[in-house]
């Protein structure tokens, strides 16, 4: 029996990486998988590679309209949304002296008002329809303590293992789960940036830091985006009922809590 058959799902920044990986293992579980992405071409890439079973949506979260009208046209097109992966997120780093309020305003405008409004709408939604719904924020490990050049993603962060407690809090008696997951290293197109914002501020070679974060995760190895689709598949699934507000740390033993 597939885990999340029938179940409609809603992936931000789908288009590629870790939300791609979990649109395909969603997918392969049964659901109906809208990946949604200020990327849409190729988000319409990726979902035509998994097939009829997924959609593309242009989705912006930085704009209240483009979340209504990405919730409307996946409801339309598969019916209720019951399943949120709020995934989207930039990263940024500068030693403090250096950070521009600039770049705080696009980083917490994207990883943290963009999770907390599109929550804010799929919850609506949610609510309006009567679905028990699911909803798990992409979390990290950056957001469990700060990091000398990584302040602004660091708490754009802790500000959403907070906010899923929040949520996770308000929402459960509506019968909405809300719980988070905190990546640790997890290789793929995002680490070509954070490995030249390194090579920038500590002088390093373009894929030292990579090799350098490698070989600190006690499992051995950097993550892959798959490492991360069970967790997504188990809170969405019925066996993750009785989980509220919580957030997991997938991550090779990078961190412990
Ligand atoms: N890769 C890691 O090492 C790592 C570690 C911890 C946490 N995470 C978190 O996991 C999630 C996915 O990371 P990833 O490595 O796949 O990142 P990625 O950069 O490869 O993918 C992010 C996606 O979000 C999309 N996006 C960016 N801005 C958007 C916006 N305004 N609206 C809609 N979509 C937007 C991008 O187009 C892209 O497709 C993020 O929340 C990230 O912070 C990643």
């Amino acid at each position: 029996m597939k885990r999340l058959a029938g179940k409609t799902a809603l992936i931000t920044g789908a288009a590629r990486g870790i939300g791609l990986a979990f649109a395909e293992a969603y997918a392969s579980e049964g659901a109906r998988v809208a990946l949604a992405d200020v990327d849409v071409a190729r988000a319409q890439e990726s979902a035509s590679e998994i097939g009829s079973s997924a959609v593309a949506v242009e989705m912006d979260v930085r704009e209240q309209s483009s979340i209504d009208n990405a919730i409307s046209e996946v409801s339309s097109h598969f019916g209720p949304i019951e399943i949120l992966i709020n995934n989207a997120a930039i990263f940024s780093a500068a030693p403090i002296t250096e950070i521009e309020r600039q770049d705080y305003n696009r980083v917490f405008e994207i990883n943290v008002a963009g999770t907390l409004f599109t929550l804010q709408a799929v919850a609506r939604h949610m609510i309006e329809n009567g679905t028990k719904g699911r909803i798990i924020n992409m979390a990290s490990q950056a957001g469990r303590r700060g990091e000398p050049l990584v302040a602004v993603y660091c708490a754009s962060k802790a500000a959403v293992i907070s906010l899923t407690q929040s949520a996770g809090l308000n929402l459960i008696p509506h019968g909405i789960n809300v719980n988070a997951i905190a990546p640790g290293v997890v290789d793929g197109e995002h680490w070509d940036g954070v490995d030249a914002f390194f090579a920038k501020y500590e002088g390093k070679e373009r894929g030292q830091k990579r090799r350098e974060v490698a070989s600190a995760v006690p499992y051995g190895r950097m993550g892959r985006a798959e490492d991360l689709t069970g967790m997504a598949v188990f809170l969405a699934s019925d066996e993750a009922e009785y989980i509220v507000a919580q957030t997991y740390n997938v991550d090779g033993g990078n961190w412990m809590s």
